[in-house]
């Protein structure tokens, strides 16, 4: 199998056919199914006093609130028509703040802070201020901290722009995903190049410098048509990064899918015809790959730190985020730390129950074993780079020949079929492998057996 199984319907087919298993996108290794209630509130504790004085840390504070629910997706987030239940979980917010200070020996400075949702620019222009007062308190914010949130269009104002820049807003992401009215009215969102534009518009002249906006393959009725017809057209917005995300199409978990009519789904050959075309159609216009599924313009920090090697994935995705500590606030949001992963309640309720109780709201999480940060590199790297020196790997994590071949020996599979090259520890994904990276992580995945089905499908 080789790059031209993408031209080749049989070799396409097969490859389809054998790895359209469920594999996860590993934004974590071990990967949040592997997260256990044992590992909760006191070791998120023991793990925040164990911060080391002056070490830098990054925020996540998430926001589970939208203007409407669109049928595609697959956030945590909640439709509501009043601000109410909006400023109620700002409140709650403002404790967790709190709680943390408490918990925390020092006042650690912070560089990055990403709102994720949902919708963040649900948030007032005034509940931003106090969220902000509130972070200062616990968290040294730096001056130039790079703050980043992601927007729906339709719920944007020039006033939150403004109001968010001057808390530092550097990087925005806007949700655009297919601009077909088919495909809008299949999943119920609409929204318009003008629409876009307009927000774009602002978030520069505010002296937003990156924009980046998300885009999706494989929706309703969606064709690679009217993927590419999108594509051109927020080409005229020149974003310095684009995402283009598969839908995953999960109804068993997010009940509200079940309003998509499955049989107007795309199948596997033309969801891969529509990420793939799309691909090329932004290569051509400049745009660098990046993992799975992002591209960014060549001078774009991203496609600097791919090309130097310093790619990250956490749970936002691709970064250039260096820190190794991640506290998560808000409604299920995750923490990365040297010792392990934690996520809060889920349910907006438990987590505001947890915080009237004054706990810190986890409800699960897991300890790093040295195998899973071994493991947890190597997966990393496949994901960011398409490549991983084992030799390097195996040399941080004091490891010996034999770990090497046993990866080697898992990865086997994949170099008889030509998706991946292997000579002297240097592994590099090539062809067609890249279609199936996540089935080739998972052949290193220790726990991956025991997560078959609860993912969306790889291809
Ligand atoms: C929190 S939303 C982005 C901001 C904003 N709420 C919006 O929709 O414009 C993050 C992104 O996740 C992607 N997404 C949502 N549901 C998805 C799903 N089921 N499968 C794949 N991607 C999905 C969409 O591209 C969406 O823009
Ligand atoms: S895609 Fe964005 S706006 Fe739509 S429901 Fe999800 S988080 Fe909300």
């Amino acid at each position: 199998m080789t790059a031209h199984a993408l031209q080749d319907p049989q070799a396409l087919a097969d490859l389809i056919a054998r790895y359209d298993g469920r594999a996860p996108r590993y934004t974590s290794y071990p990967t949040a199914v592997q997260f256990t209630p044992q590992v909760g509130e006191a070791a998120y504790r023991r793990w925040l006093a164990e911060l080391p004085a002056h070490e830098p840390v990054s925020l996540y504070m998430h926001v589970p609130f939208c203007a409407r629910l669109c049928w595609y997706c697959g956030c945590n987030t909640r439709a509501v028509n009043r601000h109410e239940p909006v400023a109620a979980y700002v409140g709650k917010l403002l404790d967790e703040i709190r709680l943390l200070g408490q918990a925390l020996p020092s006042r650690p400075p912070a560089n990055a802070l990403h709102f994720g949702g949902g919708t963040p620019n649900m948030l007032s222009p005034a509940e931003l201020d106090v969220l902000f007062a509130a972070l200062g308190q616990v968290f040294d914010l730096s001056a130039d901290i790079e703050v980043a949130t992601e927007i729906d269009p339709p719920a944007l104002t020039r006033e939150w722009v403004r109001a968010a820049a001057a808390h530092g807003l550097r990087r925005a992401s806007l949700g655009v995903q297919n601009l077909s009215p088919e495909v809008q009215a299949a999943v119920d969102r609409k929204g318009t190049i003008e629409e876009a534009a307009r927000c774009v518009g602002w978030l520069r002249e505010a002296g937003v410098a990156s924009i980046n906006l998300d885009l999706m393959y494989g929706l309703p009725h969606q064709t690679t048509a009217n993927t590419l017809a999108t594509i051109d057209a927020v080409l005229s917005l020149r974003p310095e990064r684009l995402a283009l995300f598969g839908y995953a199409h999960v109804p068993w978990m997010k009940s509200h899918q079940q309003l998509i009519a499955e049989e107007a789904l795309p199948g596997p050959a033309e969801r891969l015809d529509q990420s793939e075309r799309a691909a090329e159609r932004l290569v051509a216009e400049g745009y660098v790959r990046i993992g799975l599924d992002h591209f960014a313009l060549p001078d774009d920090e991203l496609a600097v730190a791919l090309a130097e090697g310093r790619l990250r994935r956490n749970f936002q995705g691709y970064t250039t985020d260096a820190a190794r500590t991640l506290i998560g606030m808000g409604a299920s949001a995750i923490g990365g730390f040297p010792q392990g992963y934690v996520q809060n309640l889920t349910r907006e309720l438990d987590w505001r129950a947890a915080l009237e109780r004054g706990e810190l709201p986890v409800a699960r999480g897991v300890t790093l074993t040295e195998e899973d940060r071994f493991r947890g590199e190597i997966i990393e790297r496949l994901m960011c780079d398409f490549a991983v020196d084992l030799r390097v790997a195996c040399a941080r994590h004091d490891r010996s020949l034999a770990d090497l071949a046993l990866i080697l020996a898992r990865l086997e599979p994949f170099r008889r079929e030509g998706l991946i090259e292997a000579e002297g520890g240097q592994v590099r994904v090539v062809g067609a492998g890249r279609l199936v990276i996540r089935s080739i992580c998972a052949a290193i995945d220790e726990y991956f057996d025991a997560q078959q089905g609860r993912h969306a499908k790889a291809l």
